[in-house]
């Protein structure tokens, strides 16, 4: 179907037609693909909030009705009957799979899960201890990007190429938390699965039952998020022709941002911070204050302007499994906190509600992982989503690089000895 539009242009007045461009689901698109090769315009988009880059057919969010599906699986149902290992299988094959598949995937990730190499381990050994978890992180991944030949990592198949990365996330991360509290290394153990494994190397012994249900279910609801901040930059690096560890370690830089996952961090340092119920009004003021720099962190979404329905799981199980009183007294704060804020018109006007950082660090640390920690932990569920969205581009390798336009606002042309105008004004 063609759109027609008229853009006034010098006093001039042209007509431009769109095609639109229809998804299986969520609003249309115009396809502006010819709006600056034949009529000379940009369209003017600052945070990209109306643009649709990509066709997806991993994930789907609909912000108005808090519906969030990973392959047309709602989130709720993942959360109840799948589990963490099924999910990852669900998102990068895009269909649920048979026993007999399942039982060979979890091999496979379980096998990798033990090839961490050596220079990984010692370059993490010289990172200082006072250095944040997700930059070493990042340094890890950096060096595994360099040497996905050398490293064996670099497989056959493209499914084949993310299953090492992705299994040995859990033996990285929690040894980068060990580091950071002066331990040493530890290997994850044969018996173990994914999951079991995180939480092994973390403690140096085998997990409950409930730790196993909590870790299982936070990786799930975090596995996938389309098209946010970090997944955009995994995609954008990708369409460079740069391999799947350069690829994510720009998912980890910019996931690491207190806007995007560093939220979590930055929510719970802040329900530290603000301490009582009784502070809660002076912090509510602040975020409101438009020349104050404080947001209530944990709050807002760009695409979840109703609810979102990863705070509703983490809140829930908050509800179940929190052990220790700080703990407690930290979820009754947050829980005043965001009753205080949604019956402000400030949040209300603004459809900012809690969003899964909001509750999630609390369930971090029930864990005992130290809040600086807790991005990290978000990356590690995330790599699952970024070699989903990863997959999918190889299935397109002429994809255009992604590189928009600017809105230029600098100096015209001047001559660099005399600095004189090249031009009239
Ligand atoms: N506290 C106070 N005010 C807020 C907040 C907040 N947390 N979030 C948004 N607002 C205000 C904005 O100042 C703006 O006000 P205005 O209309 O008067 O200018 C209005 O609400 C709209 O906000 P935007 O900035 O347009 O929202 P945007 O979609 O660009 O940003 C974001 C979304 C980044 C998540 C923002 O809400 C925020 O910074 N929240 C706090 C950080 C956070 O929790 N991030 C995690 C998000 S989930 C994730 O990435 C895993």
């Amino acid at each position: 179907m063609k759109n027609t539009y008229t853009i006034i242009k010098s006093k001039q007045t042209i007509t431009v037609n769109f095609d639109t461009k229809k998804p299986r689901l969520g609003y249309d698109s115009l396809d502006m693909s010819t709006l600056r090769t034949q009529h000379k315009y940009n369209s003017w988009d600052p945070g990209l909030k109306n643009t649709a880059v990509f066709e997806s057919k991993i994930c789907y969010i609909d912000g108005d009705k808090g519906l969030l599906t990973y392959r047309g699986y709602r989130i709720e149902d993942l959360v109840e009957h799948s589990n963490f290992m099924e999910t990852t299988y669900i998102l990068l094959h895009g269909h649920k799979p048979k026993t007999n598949e399942l039982t060979d995937f979890t091999t496979k990730i379980n096998l990798h899960q033990h090839r961490i190499p050596n220079d990984i381990i010692t370059l993490l050994a010289h990172q200082s201890k006072q250095s944040d978890p997700t930059g070493i992180l990042l340094s890890l991944m950096g060096a595994i990007a360099s040497h996905m030949d050398t490293l064996n990592l670099k497989q056959t198949n493209p499914i084949s190429s993310c299953l090492p990365i992705i299994s040995i996330m859990p033996t990285l991360v929690a040894n980068i938390i060990r580091h950071i509290q002066g331990k040493s290394w530890q290997s994850p153990h044969a018996d173990l699965s994914f999951i079991d494994n995180f939480l092994y190397c973390l403690n140096g012994k085998k997990p409950s039952e409930d730790e196993t249900f909590i870790m299982d279910k936070l990786c799930i609801v975090q596995a996938e998020h389309e098209l946010n901040a970090s997944t955009h930059n995994v995609r954008a690096t990708t369409s460079t022709g740069a391999n799947l560890g350069a690829a994510l370690c720009a998912g980890i830089a910019s996931l690491w941002g207190p806007a995007h996952g560093g939220a979590n961090q930055a929510c719970y340092d802040m329900l530290l911070k603000i301490g009582s119920i009784d502070q809660i009004p002076k912090y509510i003021a602040k975020a409101k204050n438009k020349k104050d720099p404080f947001r209530l962190m944990g709050f807002g979404h760009r695409i979840y302007r109703n609810t979102d329905p990863r705070a509703k799981i983490f809140q829930k199980m908050n509800l179940n499994f929190l052990k220790h009183k700080h703990d407690h007294d930290l979820f009754s704060l947050a829980i005043a906190l965001k009753d205080t804020a949604l019956s402000d018109p400030y949040f209300v006007d603004r459809k900012l509600y809690p969003n899964t950082d909001f509750f999630s660090g609390i369930l971090f640390h029930t864990l005992g992982i130290p809040s600086s920690a807790f991005p990290t932990l978000f990356v590690m569920a995330r790599t699952v989503g970024w070699c989903a969205h990863w997959l999918e581009m190889q299935e397109n390798p002429n994809y255009p690089i992604i590189r928009p336009q600017q809105f230029y606002t600098g100096s015209k042309t001047q001559n660099f000895h005399t600095q004189t105008k090249d031009y009239k004004e």
